[in-house]
């Protein structure tokens, strides 16, 4: 029998089918596009900046925008960042005619070797520069030149906060320059790295201070998503019942990755009628998958990070992680070892905080790690 496809997606973004809600987001990504403010798009990992650029490039191309997206995660330098834009510049224009022929010969100018990833046929570009002002020139030039072409651009830089690992400091100085001259194009820097996001837009001596708007994700709404996740089981001839849909959100806190994880799950399960026990069930076997790799870390952190950790699964969420309850609660020692053993788990992304206006709260990360801590340390 042919395996049905799932509608709920995990990674890569397909159309906008499989995409649930973020209307208002899309609104002002588009006003803001029309009008060329450029944006900072900013949320904890997962909850699904990547998929939200492509999805509003689906309509933006639709519009007669040309969109460019790059992922500088793997990049280590500014040669990489200036060969990663370049391959996916090429990647939005790959006709040998009319302005992909255009840009290629363009791009030719600066000797690139091309070539295609095996696996997935993407194009890939090196380039054999000698001095690091020659990739400067490049990547201005490349810019520039798409943006002398009388066609409106977006390009969205995802993995933004990649830059300031970078050996050479100038780059943020460098591509604010650019990116001011351009007069057709805007652009999108999307991260997850909040703090070091924040400090290269919001600190006052840093190249991009106050040059763009922030968009921050927050969850989806919880009717939009239940909608969603009952209307695409109801496609497939599944019926779900509403206190199951209500349990998924829950559990999962509607931090969309482990969402869609958790319904993608219960969609390859192949029940036809989805009640709250299919659900545990499926939940249960979530946490089980992944229980040798959580057993680990017990023995990667450092005694008062795990406790620390534990107490924080417990809690669901703790926004005083210092307070003398909490600590005693789960022996977790001394107030003064909290802050710098807290800073090492956010560091390493086990924990991330969620800034209310007044106070900020910190949860485990891992949405299934936080279930799975709570629910199976015993003692500490
Ligand atoms: N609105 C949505 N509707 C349905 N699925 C979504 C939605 N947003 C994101 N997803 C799915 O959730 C998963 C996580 O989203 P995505 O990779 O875009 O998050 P991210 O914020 O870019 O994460 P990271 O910071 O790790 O790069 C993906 O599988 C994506 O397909
Ligand atoms: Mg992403």
């Amino acid at each position: 029998m042919k395996k049905e496809l799932t509608p709920f997606l995990t990674e890569n973004y397909i159309s906008k089918e499989y995409f649930c809600d973020r209307e208002a987001e899309l609104a002002l990504l588009k006003k803001y596009a029309q009008n060329s403010v450029n944006i900072t798009l900013l949320s904890n990992r997962r909850m699904g900046k990547s998929a939200l650029i492509h999805r509003f490039f689906e309509d933006m191309e639709a519009e007669n925008y040309a969109c460019i997206y790059a992922d500088i995660f793997a990049t280590g330098n500014l040669k990489e960042l200036t060969e990663e834009l370049a391959a996916a510049i090429f990647k939005r224009f790959p006709q040998k005619h009319g302005f992909g022929r255009k840009f290629f010969d363009f791009l030719m100018g600066f000797r690139p070797v091309i070539t295609y990833d095996a696996l997935s046929g993407s194009p890939e570009i090196r380039f054999e520069h000698v001095t690091p002002v020659e990739y400067e020139t490049t990547l201005r030039g490349l810019l520039t030149f798409l943006d002398t072409q009388n066609q409106k651009i977006i390009v969205a830089i995802d993995e933004f906060s990649q830059i300031a690992e970078y050996p050479e400091k100038k780059t943020e100085a460098l591509l604010r320059t650019v990116v001011q001259t351009l007069n057709n194009t805007s652009f999108i820097f999307c991260g997850s790295k909040k703090h070091l996001m924040l400090e290269m837009f919001n600190t006052a001596n840093r190249p991009f201070f106050s040059s763009t708007l922030t968009i921050g994700l927050d969850e989806i709404a919880a009717d939009k998503y239940t909608a969603f996740i009952t209307d695409k089981f109801a496609i497939h001839k599944r019926t779900v019942d509403s206190e199951a849909v209500a349990f998924i959100l829950d559990w999962t806190l509607r931090h969309t990755y482990y969402t869609q994880f958790v319904c993608n799950a219960i969609f390859a399960d192949g029940e036809k009628k989805i009640g709250i026990d299919v659900v545990k069930r499926v939940c249960d076997e979530c946490l089980r998958v992944q229980q040798t790799t959580f057993m680990q870390y017990r023995s990667l952190l450092a005694p008062v990070q795990w406790r620390l950790l534990v107490g924080i699964a417990k809690e669901g969420s703790v926004t005083g992680p210092q307070a003398k309850d909490f600590l005693r609660k789960y022996n977790i020692g001394a107030a003064s070892s909290v802050k710098s053993a807290l800073n090492a788990l956010c560091d390493k992304e086990m924990v991330c905080s969620i800034e209310n206006p007044d106070k900020t709260a910190y949860r485990v990360y891992n949405v299934f790690l936080m279930r799975w801590l709570a629910r199976t340390i015993k003692s500490l």
